[in-house]
């Protein structure tokens, strides 16, 4: 690990105790250093306080239910809505910004001017901060021409850019980017595979709202991480309330209706005697399947429900690549993940006009988004577990490299559909699965663990294989017969 530098105090709480001292000293003097508000608790928050001032108890530790929900509503009512799952609370957005210096690694991309701690916080976290200027007027956002040329120079140099910050509305400068550069500065953050860290502390406290503050979580939802908190707007910086909004793209998160989950049949290698599609050769689109909707995403450790009475199931490792559509309906593509596209294969070598009810049963999506371009090589181990002894075993190949198809032909057919195009869609596409156990003559049965190590890229999940058929009762009952129907039954059946 790289020795920490030494980091001198913030100079603005220096400036503040060097004010204080001043004023301890008798001389009357005007702080102009920390954003400290200075007005007196609004009664109204002071007895919620006391209320539960003997809470003494350990809470949970992203916030209490109570507290992330209200902030989800907070969020809602400013167009950013978010599922309070995704709503992380902490001592002060300050520590929250340091914690996610510290989780995303790397280094950082600050504003020039831009409030003192980022810098210090990147080289605390044993980062280097990469200064870049802002353009007029545009504060708190670092200029996206220069943004990319300081990127791509430090990436030549042997640096690690992962996260750029911006504050909007800014301190210091006390102005606000428009929704044109905040949009321009989105767009350049994905284009280099940069996470957003949009502070946006200062939020409330824009009086002129003639050009409203725009958050870049607005533009760039898979990769914008904003924080704020009480401090400015509540005039409540001792009570460390900060909090954080993760972005909404994290597999298996998305609204059920906002997110669909396909891919394509017959893409791998293996299905095409080893081959690879021919270069500059005419692009044959592969059949696409649809394999459900953002709320059919099971967890690691969750079941996977299929249907009883299954022909004969298989496991199949894959990549699902992230796309999410912004508010015009284009597709980004956001990272990658992993999954199991479990399906009835049986049913389909039965009949291959039946492969929509092949792969009606729930899919695994691991919950970590990997950021950068699909991945060439995935490699790994399937493990199935029956009464707590292993009973198959085998390894999969499943990057782009395994795959007969291009990934970019793939996207670029799959998205030239409007039904897929909607705004705010989140596609996830499977990529590629490899031959697994149903090839070596396995069978899959109820109850069994099926564990994929993605030891490529040091991920490992679990699911358990249920068979569930729903009572008859509990199937919804035919619409009534109109009237004029039930006159004439038999007219009615041949129609
Ligand atoms: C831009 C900015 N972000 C964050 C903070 C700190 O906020 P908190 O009190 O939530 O730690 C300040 C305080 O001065 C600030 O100016």
């Amino acid at each position: 690990m790289p020795e920490p530098a030494p980091i001198p105090m913030s100079a603005t709480l220096a400036a503040d105790e060097a004010l204080a001292r001043r004023r301890r000293a008798g001389e009357r003097v005007l702080s102009m250093a920390a954003g400290e508000i200075g007005l007196p608790v609004l009664p109204v928050l002071r007895e919620r306080l006391a209320a539960a001032a003997a809470e003494n108890a350990y809470g949970p530790v992203a916030g209490s239910p109570a507290l992330r929900t209200a902030v989800a509503g907070y969020w809602e009512r400013r167009g950013l809505a978010v599922d309070p799952g995704l709503v992380v609370a902490g001592p002060g957005s300050k520590s929250l910004l340091f914690a996610l210096l510290l989780a995303i690694g790397g280094d950082v991309v600050v504003p020039v001017p831009s409030w003192v701690s980022y810098a210090a916080q990147a080289r605390l976290a044993g980062a280097r901060p990469i200064p870049v200027p802002i353009r007029p007027g545009q504060g708190g956002v670092p200029d996206p021409d220069r943004l990319r040329e300081a990127v791509v120079a430090a990436r030549a140099a042997g640096q690690d850019p992962r996260v750029v910050v911006v504050t909007v509305p800014d301190n210091p400068t006390g102005t606000v980017a428009s929704a044109g550069t905040v949009r321009r500065l989105a767009d350049t953050a994905r284009e280099l595979d940069l996470v957003i860290v949009s502070d946006e502390i200062y939020g409330d406290l824009v009086y002129d709202t003639s050009e409203p503050a725009v958050s870049p979580a607005l533009h760039a939802p898979e990769r914008t991480v904003v924080t704020t908190g009480l401090t400015k707007n509540l005039a409540l910086g001792g009570w460390r309330t900060g909090v954080a909004r993760l972005p909404d793209s994290e597999p298996g998160r998305a609204p059920a209706g906002n997110a669909l989950l396909s891919g394509f049949m017959g893409t791998h290698k293996k299905k095409w005697g080893g081959e690879t599609a021919p270069e500059g050769g005419e692009f044959t689109p592969p059949k696409w399947f649809f394999k459900g909707f953002g709320d059919w995403v099971r967890l690691p450790g969750e079941a996977l429900n299929v249907p009883a009475r299954p022909v004969a199931l298989i496991e199949e490792p894959e990549v699902a690549l992230v796309y999410v559509n912004d508010a015009d309906g284009t597709p980004h593509y956001a990272g990658y993940t992993f999954g199991n596209d479990l399906c009835d294969i049986g049913l389909h070598r039965q009949d291959p006009g039946y492969n929509p009810y092949c792969k009606l049963c729930d899919t695994a999506l691991t919950p970590w988004l990997f950021l950068g371009p699909p991945p060439r090589t995935v490699t790994g181990r399937v493990t199935i577990v029956r009464d707590g002894a292993t009973v198959w075993e085998g390894t999969f190949d499943c990057g782009d490299d395994a795959l007969y198809y291009r990934v970019q032909d793939m996207a670029d057919h799959l998205f030239t559909f409007p039904a897929v195009r909607r705004p705010g869609l989140v596609n996830y596409v499977l990529l590629g699965a490899d031959e697994a156990s149903f090839h070596d003559g396995f069978r899959i049965a109820d109850g069994d663990r099926v564990a994929i190590d993605v030891k490529s890229h040091g991920v490992a999940f679990e699911n358990q294989v249920r068979y569930v058929s729903p009572a008859p009762s509990a199937t919804p009952a035919a619409a009534p017969a109109p009237a004029a129907a039930a006159a004439a039954p038999e007219r009615v059946a041949t129609v």
